[in-house]
């Protein structure tokens, strides 16, 4: 029997992925959280020294503040954080693999690519160079991946996750593995790139 994974990439029709959260670079982070609690009704779902994730619905997080030690001050520009990325999410990994697909034809490819524990996550870059984000969710469920986030050894002491090769991932659904093979894998570090990515939007970060 052939595996569904095994079936021709759809370019058409394009299934749109939804709006899921946008991530700031802060150097403010106990009063930004604060301060989007206050006016926006956002909790924190994770909170830690380098940042924190927070929701005001079912979703795992709406908003992301990253407070990674690279980043500095910034120099002539009044304010001193940035916005790093939105994110859109697929409720399916084919759909998601094959908007990966269909794009990287298209010569458009992400600039890196990480299984977050969470999700596996592509970043791109938008023309003015503001981070985009497509991901599926590698629970196929909100509160099973909420839960995972709060109660996981793992994600508390690593929550960014590795780095993959989405085409290593390609290959790897053509071979026919499950998507939680695939997760696994990657976020064991087993699709790395040959190469880190050179930039990850953190400017100075190396
Ligand atoms: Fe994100």
């Amino acid at each position: 029997m052939t595996s569904p994974a095994k079936l021709p990439h759809r370019p058409r029709p394009i299934i749109a992925p939804r709006l899921h959260h946008a991530t700031f670079l802060t150097l403010k982070l106990d009063e930004m959280v604060a301060w989007y609690e206050k006016v926006c009704g956002l909790t924190p779902t994770f909170y830690s020294e380098i940042g924190a994730w927070l929701t005001n619905d079912a979703a795992n997080h709406r908003l992301a503040l990253v407070a990674h030690p690279a980043i500095k001050k910034a120099v002539d520009k009044p304010i001193s954080h940035g916005h790093h990325h939105t994110a859109f999410e697929y409720e399916s990994f084919q759909s998601w693999l094959d908007n990966y697909v269909r794009l990287r034809d298209e010569g458009i490819v992400p600039f890196m690519s990480i299984d977050h524990g969470l999700t596996m996550s592509l970043y791109y870059a938008d023309p003015e160079g503001n981070g985009v984000e497509i991901q599926v969710d590698n629970f196929g469920d909100w509160a099973a991946s909420t839960q995972w986030q709060w109660g996981s050894r793992e994600f508390a002491e690593n929550p960014i996750g590795n780095f993959f090769d989405p085409d290593k991932i390609v290959a790897a659904a053509e071979a026919g593995l499950s998507f939680n093979e695939i997760h696994n894998n990657a976020y064991a570090g087993g699709y790395l790139p040959e190469k880190p990515p050179a930039d990850i939007l953190l400017p100075e970060a190396y």
